[in-house]
């Protein structure tokens, strides 16, 4: 049986779409899965029950051993073929002071699963927004875990979070898990979100599913209607993504499982080889997200003004202007696109491109203005824009 946490703190990244429809994937190809909702939300209980309020009994009760239940397979529901769910409500929210003087009180769900180890290929479990009593038993009880990212400006940091919490969990309780992050919500409107979710896939390299889930209005409208993606929509990006996803899941089936999540899957290369070469992390970036990855000319962002250039031979390259006192700033390399973005209000800017020490114009604004020492500058005026996230 493989155990799957899906976890982050962070709220309203996807962790209960994933848990409900990678579940739901699963119990199609055809695998036994059970879904158990962590989550005093009940969202994923919500998510997969037309009709919870007939519900008598909860994992509350399989935790607590309360109302007479002894044992896991009591609060258990069958919801489809081949998918179980141990559901959830409120009243979980009430475990940590219920078990706040019982000893090895982080254990009580991977003890209530020894008895049906058996009975599943998969268990799914789906965590709160909370780093808590309710989220350690979910992760000791597993040991994999999938992170949904939504690629953000913070994400990166999130994910750090999210593994420091692993690692304290390794250090403390002995406990490894395989943690492998996936980007969700992913519009690609925005060249940040595409910028951050290309850093993502490079970065975490084996430790990142290729697969990425797009936003898809399709999926809140079938969690509204109690049912998973695969029984609402077959031709929404939702359903593709997911099914992609469970795909990649199943194929891990057939790889030896790696010893600690920091064993790389190349684990006779060298530690200089632990991260993925760059091209090929592009190349994977390139097909999961189109990214677009040509430079342009400055452009609005969510979180400002996006500055780019190409220069893919480039061993730095800065950016100095109007707005920076004329001090180079760095600019971070994307495949040999470099970027920036810098907050600024509406106003009109004058900047250069710092190249291997070199100024230059932006080749591709046809903007320019000489400028009183010689040469020129590339110009460009960011208009105001009510309600734009520049003013933040
Ligand atoms: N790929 C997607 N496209 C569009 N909407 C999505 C997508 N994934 C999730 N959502 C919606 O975003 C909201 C948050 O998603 P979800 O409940 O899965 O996140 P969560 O991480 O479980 O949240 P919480 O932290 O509160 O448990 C929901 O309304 C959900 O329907
Ligand atoms: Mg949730």
């Amino acid at each position: 049986m493989r155990a799957i946490a899906i976890v982050n703190q962070k709220g309203g990244c996807g962790k209960t779409t994933t848990a409900i429809n990678l579940s739901a994937f699963l119990a199609g190809e055809p695998r036994r899965v059970l879904l158990v909702d962590m989550d005093p939300q009940g969202h994923a209980t919500l998510g997969l029950l037309r009709d919870p309020s007939q519900l008598e009994k909860t994992v509350y009760e399989a935790l607590t051993r309360e109302q007479g239940v002894t044992a896991l397979r009591e609060v258990i529901v069958n919801v489809r073929e081949n998918l179980d769910l141990a559901p959830a409500d409120v009243l979980l929210s009430a475990l940590p002071e219920k078990l706040r003087e019982t000893p090895g009180k982080e254990n009580k769900l991977s003890e209530a699963l020894e008895d049906i180890r058996q009975d599943y290929d998969y268990v799914i479990v789906d965590c709160p927004p909370s780093v808590g009593l309710l989220t350690f038993n979910g992760l000791k009880a597993c040991s994999e875990a999938i992170i949904p990212v939504e690629p953000s400006f913070f994400s990166l940091q999130g994910i750090a979070r999210q593994m420091e919490t692993l690692d304290l969990l390794a250090t403390t309780a002995g406990h490894n898990i395989q943690a492998r992050a996936l980007i969700t919500l992913f519009t690609g409107r925005s060249d940040v979100s595409n910028a951050v979710a290309e850093e993502i896939l490079r970065h975490l390299g084996d430790r990142s599913f290729n697969t990425v889930i797009r936003f898809s209005l399709k999926l809140p409208e079938a969690v509204g209607h109690g049912v998973p993606i695969a029984e609402f929509s077959r031709r929404s990006a939702g359903f593709a993504d997911y099914r992609s996803l469970a795909q990649e899941v199943l194929a891990q089936e057939r790889l030896p499982q790696e010893s600690s999540r920091f064993a790389s899957s190349r684990d006779d290369e060298s530690s200089e080889d632990f991260m993925p070469a760059p091209p090929a992390a592009l190349q994977r970036a390139d097909y999961a997200l189109e990214v677009r990855m040509e430079a342009s000319p400055p452009t609005r962002v969510d979180e400002g003004v996006l500055f780019t250039i190409e220069a893919p031979h480039a061993r730095s390259v800065q950016i100095a202007a109007d707005f920076n006192g004329w001090v180079a700033d760095e600019m971070q390399s994307f495949g040999g696109i470099w970027r920036k973005v810098v907050p600024l209000p509406p106003g009109r800017y004058h900047y250069r491109y710092v190249v291997d020490g070199g100024w230059q114009t932006d080749p591709l604004n046809v903007n320019v203005e000489p400028t009183p020492w010689g040469g020129y500058n590339s110009v460009f005026v960011l208009e105001g824009n009510n309600g734009n996230s520049l003013r933040r």
